[in-house]
């Protein structure tokens, strides 16, 4: 888990002179995404606090990819797994979920992230004593991870020159934990969010922040600036990594990318900028987008 690669991107866009682009590939966690991180946290802190007992089920709201995570650490430690999903998330990320023994349960896809996890929390305050709630949205565990993990890794891989790190949020635990890790280690380090520039978007595994319920562990005194990017950049961005890097990933990673280079273009030689690359493309194979 972690100690993920930093690739440097130089192929995909001429950068200003003396700015360098990083990126972090999560998708060589276990489970192919940035999100093991956050559920192996939790559920070790679960197990080490007692409220994870064998008898108990792991629940909990997720776009996809956290829900694979709890279902591969379930299935190797035992736990029963039951994942509340907008019904739209790909057909390949609730395939593995199945393939590794989790109970999936769709909520409508109009209510994107915020139906699952309204839905979840109704069927914890049901049953209190047959779960254990991970609630990503809401557990410090989460970032937490991230501050352990992937903002120190992003510090020591870049010998500390990283001067500029720049990411989308789902749950935010990946950006609220690395960026308040870099920003422990170095206060001048400047923390950048990628916001889906609509509340309808196809980003898969990010949330239009202003129009959704806000997740507890988000901090907004993190954010130094928003770079807005739309659907379609994410898409011809996914693609361009793919083609022109070698880079097969999903939608979230093309937005990152294609906000970390608009972010590029206004900085001075000597910025050192790093992204996430969320997760593999591998997952999205069945989307429209990859043949245009
Ligand atoms: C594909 C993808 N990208 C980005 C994110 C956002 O990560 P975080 O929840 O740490 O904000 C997620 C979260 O599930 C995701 O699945």
């Amino acid at each position: 888990m972690g100690n993920t690669p930093l690739i440097e991107l130089n192929r995909i866009d001429a950068l200003p002179a003396g700015v360098r682009l990083f990126a972090k590939a999560e998708f060589f966690n276990p489970s192919g995404s940035v999100k093991d991180r956050a559920a192996t946290a939790i559920i070790a802190d679960g197990i080490a606090s007692g409220k994870l007992s064998k008898d108990k089920t792991i629940i909990d709201a997720t776009s996809g990819n956290t829900g694979i995570a709890y279902a591969m650490i379930g299935a190797a430690y035992g736990y029963p797994v039951t994942l509340y999903m907008p019904a739209n998330t790909s057909a390949e990320r609730k395939s593995i979920m199945r393939s590794f023994g989790a109970k999936i349960i769709e909520t409508s896809p109009l209510e994107s992230s915020d139906g699952a996890f309204n839905a979840v929390r109704e069927e914890v305050a049901k049953n209190p004593e047959k779960y254990f709630y991970a609630d990503q949205y809401n557990n410090p565990v989460n970032p937490f991870a991230h501050y352990n993990g992937t903002g120190l890794e992003i510090w020591e891989q870049t010998g500390g020159k990283v001067t500029h790190f720049i990411a989308g949020m789902g749950t935010s635990g990946t950006f609220v934990g690395t960026s308040r890790r870099l920003k422990k280690e170095n206060n001048s380090i400047v923390t950048v969010v990628v916001q889906p520039s609509s509340p309808f978007h196809g980003i898969e595994g990010t949330k239009h922040m202003e129009t959704t319920i806000k997740p507890g562990i988000l901090d907004e005194s993190l954010e130094d600036s928003v770079v807005e990017v739309s659907t379609e950049q994410a898409y011809e961005m996914t693609r361009k990594l793919a083609k022109q890097e070698g880079i097969f990933v999903g939608i979230s990673s093309g937005a990152n990318v294609s906000a970390a280079l608009e972010l590029c273009h206004t900085l001075p030689s000597g910025s050192v900028v790093v992204t996430i690359l969320c997760d593999s493309g591998s997952r999205y194979t069945s989307d429209a987008f990859w043949n245009v």
